[in-house]
């Protein structure tokens, strides 16, 4: 049975391109993205890993530590890096694992054997500050992710986390979102959100971003 959202991260010890890691260690209190690749030395992958690089800031910004994983050793991980950096231009900051052993490929369910029995698939989980998964998204091979949607669900998450929201469809850090439909009483809306409210129907009321 693969993980759902709200289970705890599962803790482990596994080498790395930045040597060993202990995972519930290294979490260190942030939020995290852990992600799974293919293999070494793939095309896909290392644009990936490239733009997940120059993405630093933006996951700083958010509190975000990035960790990747394939199934390949450190000193494979250490000679693609030297082609991520030199293809992609920049300077992967974050660490992959060297999950030769795949112990965190099967804890955290990442050989979908109808897919691939030896390769791990594109999954991706990111983890609150409470070692709590609370995104969960799988990708076949031959696509590589959307990183921008990556970090507009973590503003999603840290949002809805503080305030009695939900961002609607394709909302942007900025944009206005949704009151929650459990609170109806009219005094705690005006408290909660005293920039005022649209209420489109009775459950969908849209407000201005309540921490801007
Ligand atoms: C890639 O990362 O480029 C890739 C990996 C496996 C199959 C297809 C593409």
């Amino acid at each position: 049975m693969g993980l759902k959202l709200g289970d705890i991260a599962p803790d482990f010890e596994q080498d790395s391109s930045e040597g060993p890691i202990r995972f519930h260690e290294w979490l260190d209190g942030k939020w995290a993205v852990l992600f799974s690749h293919p293999a070494d030395f793939t095309p896909v992958c290392t644009t990936e890993l490239g733009f997940t690089a120059k993405l630093k800031e933006e996951f700083d910004k958010r509190n975000v530590k990035a960790i990747a994983l394939s199934v390949d050793s450190a000193e494979s991980h250490t000679q693609w890096i030297g082609d991520i950096n030199s293809t992609q231009n920049t300077l992967v900051n974050f660490p992959i694992l060297a999950d030769e052993d795949r112990k965190v490929s099967e804890l955290y369910d990442l050989i979908h054997p109808n897919a691939s029995e030896t390769l791990t698939v594109r999954s991706l989980f990111v983890i609150d500050p409470n070692k709590k998964i609370r995104l969960t998204i799988t990708y076949p091979a031959s696509t590589g992710r959307n990183f921008h949607e990556i970090l507009r669900v973590i503003d999603s998450l840290q949002l809805t986390d503080n305030y009695k929201v939900a961002t609607p469809a394709n909302w942007k850090d900025g944009e206005d979102v949704v009151i929650v439909p459990s609170i109806k009483d009219e005094a705690e809306i005006k408290e909660r959100f005293p920039k005022g409210y649209t209420a489109v129907t009775p459950y969908l009321r849209l407000t201005p971003q309540p921490n801007r």
